[in-house]
């Protein structure tokens, strides 16, 4: 019998997960369907009620519904899982199992980004100095990976100043992070410090919205990479004129589905095909 899976946010039409996972599910003979899902802004609890009820296995979970969904998971109890400590550090779970009467909540965002830092583009983390923009949920979801492949101080560069601080306090309340060296530094005071790894997490480029930095940020050959996907944000552009190399996020998008995939179906599909797939139409 075909396993029912989706997508649930909103807005979600844009959505290239549906793509991504079918790819992965023919790649590794699986018999899935996967679909994207509108929830209302008010209605994620009742969405997830719905596709309990109507026996879906799991489902992903993108903006704005990933704490969220690490609260319905908490309330209805997590099953034990091997994973289940990124999501309970990440406070923002974006895949869900549907076990029996639990359901186990994951976050799988930060280990993506780090997979398609260090093994797609082949750029190792550790000892690297790592500038982090912005303290939401998607800065959240990637902080604890970064700091574990890196060991090394990162400082968190937000336009509200305390948020970065929660953000921090949360942070180092985790044993294994309690001497981790994390710096807040507010929108316009990061003087004269470079960085290896620029990552932005903000959603500024939605809108267009430059981030204020100095044109000295980056060290020789560092990397800018925007966690969003499918367009030329000013941050991107800025990085390109400043000498870093440029990376967008649809490398992470495929590296936590394939992660997902995993936990869904046990079985780790090749994201290397998927990329390039989902790459050509946008070179055309
Ligand atoms: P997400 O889930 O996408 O992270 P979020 O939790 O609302 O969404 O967080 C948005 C992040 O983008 C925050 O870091 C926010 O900065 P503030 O904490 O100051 O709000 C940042 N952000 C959003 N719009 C921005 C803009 N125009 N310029 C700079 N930062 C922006």
């Amino acid at each position: 019998m075909t396993d029912k899976y989706a997508v649930i946010g909103n807005p979600i039409a844009h959505s290239k997960s549906p793509q991504i996972h079918k790819m992965f599910a023919e790649q590794t003979n699986q018999d899935i369907s996967y679909e994207a899902i509108l929830a209302p802004l008010d209605g994620f609890a009742a969405t997830i009620e719905r596709l309990r009820k109507e026996g879906y296995k799991g489902c992903s979970v993108t903006v704005p519904f990933k704490f969220e969904a690490f609260k319905v998971a908490n309330e209805i109890g997590f099953e034990v899982m091997d994973a289940l400590d990124s999501a309970h550090e990440a406070d923002a779970v974006n895949t869900l199992v549907f076990q029996n009467n639990k359901i186990g909540g994951y976050n799988t965002d930060g280990i993506g980004l780090v997979n398609d830092i260090v093994d797609n583009r082949k750029i190792p983390l550790k000892d690297k100095r790592i500038l982090l923009i912005g303290a939401g949920g998607a800065a959240t979801g990637v902080l604890h990976p970064l700091l574990e492949a890196s060991q090394s101080p990162l400082v968190i560069y937000n336009r509200t100043l305390e948020k970065a601080e929660s953000l921090k306090k949360t942070t180092i309340q985790y044993e294994k992070f309690r001497h981790a060296s994390l710096e807040t530094v507010e929108f316009g005071h990061l003087g004269k410090k470079q960085f290896d790894v620029v990552i932005n997490a903000t959603s500024a480029g939605l809108n267009g919205s430059e981030i204020p930095l100095p044109s000295t940020i980056f060290a020789s050959n560092a990397l800018a990479y925007d966690m969003m996907y499918g367009r030329e944000t000013p941050f991107i552009k800025f990085s390109r004129e400043h000498g870093a190399q440029v990376a967008d996020g649809l490398g992470m998008l495929v590296e936590q589905a394939a992660e997902a995939f995993f936990i869904w179906r046990g079985i780790r599909p090749n994201t290397a095909p998927v990329i390039a797939a989902l790459q050509i139409p946008r070179q055309s």
